[in-house]
């Protein structure tokens, strides 16, 4: 899409961002503050950055909230996200009007069953939303989500000779979710920690030093100034 700038040039919003809102607990203990105080500042972070992604016309914007491998923290920082998941799932006011549909991608399995309640709400009251799908990554990991597809396609009984990319895709949590154009770390990180495994075959990607609480409206946009100057060949010339 074509988006004029101050200076008038028109330029690409990505399609898809997806963002790893990394740096929270870092972001805390500079200021001499508990890990939760980073995750909760993290979380109005993700309202302030969908909004205006909603607003340039980004129509997908995915987050990475909890991973799979976050289980491996303690208790209590675990207790803490999801009461913060649940305070952002309870409070109706979120996107409401503002014609943002919200969908999850990961293992709800084993996330608390009133938390899966409230997202399947969330998911079914912004189902007819025409503006940006706004995706939560939640319990998600690229590795579990690809072992979970095969699996899936070995339990229905795929021929080999039916098996191809098209098809792997379509038995993700993304399948009908195109792959993502830029993807951006901040907090200073160089991995994709599990993210998006397979959609990211050619995503670009950006990262930044910045703690994601700290992430600015002015720090997205030099993602997507840089994302408009890379060259995409896709494997071309
Ligand atoms: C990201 O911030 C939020 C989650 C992984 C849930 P971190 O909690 O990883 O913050 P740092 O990386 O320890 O600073
Ligand atoms: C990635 O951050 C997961 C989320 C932001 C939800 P981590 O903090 O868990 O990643 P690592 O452990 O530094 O790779
Ligand atoms: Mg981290």
């Amino acid at each position: 899409m074509l988006f004029k700038k101050e200076n008038n040039a028109p330029r690409n919003v990505p399609g898809h961002i997806a963002i790893i809102m990394d740096g929270n607990g870092r972001w805390a203990k500079n200021k001499g503050m508990p890990r939760s105080f980073g995750h909760t500042a993290g979380a109005k972070k993700f309202k302030e950055i969908a909004r205006y992604c909603n607003k340039i016309g980004v129509k997908y914007l995915t987050v990475y909230a909890f991973s799979t491998e976050n289980w491996k923290r303690p208790k209590e920082e675990i207790d803490g996200i999801m009461n913060l998941l649940r305070d952002y799932l309870l409070d109706t006011a979120n996107f409401k009007g503002e014609n943002v549909r919200l969908r999850f991608i990961g293992d709800r399995e084993s996330l608390p069953q009133d938390i899966r309640l409230l997202m399947e709400n969330g998911e079914r009251e912004s189902e007819g939303a025409t503006g940006m799908t706004a995706i939560l990554a939640l319990n998600y990991g690229g590795r579990d989500e690809i072992t979970k597809a095969v699996r899936s396609i070995v339990a229905n009984g795929v021929e080999a000779e039916k098996i191809d990319e098209a098809l792997i895709s379509s038995y993700l949590y993304t399948a009908d979710i195109p792959d993502p154009d830029l993807i951006i770390r901040p907090s200073g990180e160089y991995r994709l920690s599990n993210f998006l495994t397979w959609q990211s075959a050619y995503s670009e990607f950006y990262f930044d030093n910045v703690l994601w609480p700290d992430f600015s409206i002015k720090d997205l946009e030099k993602a997507i100034d840089e994302y408009n100057r890379r060259n995409r060949r896709f494997g071309g010339v």
